[in-house]
């Protein structure tokens, strides 16, 4: 279950500072959140979470944006480092050179995220810390959101069955609903995936999360079957193995 290539770069800092880099994937995004809360919960460990530009819009629109402080309250090696916060260069990548985390977790991992790493490309935050960890020897653990044909996709309004009464505009705590055209539109950019709509709309014609399915590419196939073949990294192909191979990890001599 646990890759062959674990532990031969492992770093010398300590297992309990986990890096967790969110990028843009509503596949696995809410479980992904889950996981990392549970480890952080049983094993007292800190975690600093790194976003991509896109993770943090998608994390907003899947709820997980406003919930992040339970992972990264803000303290030392325990904040929530934007593209913004760290800047082009990425100002922190210094901490995975020097060892400071024990293991850096990308998920979910975007197909745009995993090609860039089989590929060394490094021009966003998370990509760019993977490639500092990974010379900084420390481990990598990636679940890539095509690893799965089962997506789930944000808040959206049922035109089928929408009467456009406008009672979502209203309800909307963050006003990502506007009428446009005599209709209701979601401003996704704007949206929290709180749910308000969902739950209060008369018509019940506001769907959160639901499941659909896609289809996985040749080209993202292959390039998750090369990122398993770099050194250093693991990839895990659900949520629950990647709970288990970071408890697996936490549980190595340091
Ligand atoms: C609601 C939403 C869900 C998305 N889900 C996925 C996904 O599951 N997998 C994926 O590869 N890209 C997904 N994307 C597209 C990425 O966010 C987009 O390719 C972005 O440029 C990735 O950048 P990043 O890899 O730096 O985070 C989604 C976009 C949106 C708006």
């Amino acid at each position: 279950m646990v890759d062959a290539n674990l532990g031969l770069l492992r770093g010398e800092g300590g297992l309990h500072f986990i890096a967790w880099g969110i990028t843009g994937s509503g596949s696995f995004m809410r479980e992904s959140f889950g996981v990392l809360k549970r480890i952080k919960e049983k094993h007292g460990v800190k975690i600093t979470t790194y976003m991509s530009k896109a993770g943090e819009e998608v994390a907003r629109m899947y709820g997980i944006l406003d919930r992040i402080g339970d992972i990264s309250p803000g303290n030392h090696y325990e904040e929530v480092i934007t593209e913004e916060v760290a800047g082009a260069s990425c100002t922190y990548s210094g901490r995975f050179m020097l060892g400071r985390y024990g293991l850096l977790v990308i998920a979910p991992a975007t197909s745009n995220t995993v090609a860039k790493i089989v590929y060394g490309i490094s021009d966003s935050i998370v990509t760019t810390i993977t490639s500092q960890a990974l010379k900084g020897g420390v481990p990598v653990v990636v679940l890539p959101s095509d690893v799965t044909e089962e997506t789930e996709v944000p808040c959206y309004i049922d035109r089928e069955v929408c009467t456009n009464c406008m009672e979502c505009l209203n309800r909307c705590p963050y006003g990502a609903i506007r009428e446009l055209d005599g209709v209701p539109v979601l401003d996704l950019t704007r949206c929290h995936g709180c749910r308000v709509c969902e739950l209060t709309c008369p018509e019940n014609a506001i769907h959160c999360f639901q499941k659909a399915r896609i289809k996985i590419r040749e080209l993202d196939r292959r390039n998750i079957e090369a990122l398993r073949r770099v050194e250093g990294v693991t990839v895990v192909d659900d949520p629950d193995q990647l709970e288990d191979t970071i408890v697996h990890i936490l549980s190595l001599p340091i």
